[in-house]
């Protein structure tokens, strides 16, 4: 049986104190349960506040970017042994709102991939396609260039020890939740991409997650996806309540539908 991984990424949310509060209060309610992986990915002022807040609790911490170069005169970047320094196990690369609005290119993330790997951080690498391309029914080509350039000279090993986050631009913040249908159909085509470059044997275990609109009573269905490994959430990872209750609610029912 699978084991879901739920990520938070609280974006530009939280004070220090906001946020510890907030992760006590996510330990209490994750403490008993289901088995997950649990990973908080708070913004880079709260980190070490967090990760001390989160000292022998089974919940991982992420940060949601950083700097492809291990040092260097760059100007209000983090670098991965910095991240490493404060206690991170998990990085967010490539989320659609860097590519957006920071014009973080595919080829820029790949570089980031690949120092984040050999600082041995694990890379939960976005992907997804705009409503315009939707639209224009082009969210496959899309989201294969995408990994083309995203995932270049990557060898077998490496793509094990990363986890790709599907998330269609036009589900972030919007409400408007893909369908776990349509979640499936990309991620079953995701996995069939990563079957062809590298081996089936591999391609089965690199972790698949769907981000966009994920809430408490989308989560359940989402799971029961043969090719949804997991969830990263946004808005509903700000409350504790929310959260724990995805958390509690992706392994409630997991018996996988048939293949898709
Ligand atoms: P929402 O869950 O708020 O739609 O955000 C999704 C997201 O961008 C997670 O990285």
């Amino acid at each position: 049986m699978k084991r879901p991984l739920i990520a938070g990424n609280w974006k530009m949310f939280k004070t220090v104190d906001e946020a510890v509060s907030l992760v006590q209060t996510i330990k209490a309610g994750v403490s008993r349960g289901a088995d997950s992986q649990i990973v908080i990915c708070p913004p880079f002022t709260a980190l070490y506040a967090v990760s001390k807040a989160l000292e022998g609790s089974r919940i991982d911490l992420g940060a949601q970017n950083m700097h492809p170069e291990n040092e260097g005169a760059y100007t209000g970047e983090i670098s991965p042994p910095m991240l490493k320094d404060v206690g991170c196990r998990y990085v967010i690369l490539g989320h659609s709102e860097r590519r957006q609005y920071f014009k973080e290119t595919s080829v820029f993330i790949n570089e980031k991939v690949k120092t984040a790997l050999k600082y041995s951080l694990v890379p939960i690498v976005c992907i997804g396609e705009t409503l315009q391309e939707r639209e224009a029914k082009q969210q496959f080509e899309i989201v294969k260039a995408q990994m083309e350039q995203t995932f270049k000279d990557l060898s077998k090993e490496e793509m094990l020890k990363l986890v790709i986050a599907y998330e269609p631009i036009w589900a972030i913040g919007t409400g408007r939740t893909a369908s776990p249908e349509q979640a499936e159909q990309m991620q079953s085509y995701i996995r069939r991409l990563l079957k062809e470059t590298y081996s089936s044997e591999s391609a089965v275990k690199i972790q698949i997650i769907y981000g966009g609109s994920v809430k408490p009573d989308n989560i359940a269905a989402l799971m029961k996806k043969p090719n949804v490994d997991g969830a990263l959430v946004g808005g509903a990872s700000l409350k504790a309540e929310t959260f724990v209750q995805i958390v509690q609610n992706a392994t409630s029912e997991i018996h996988i539908e048939a293949g898709s």
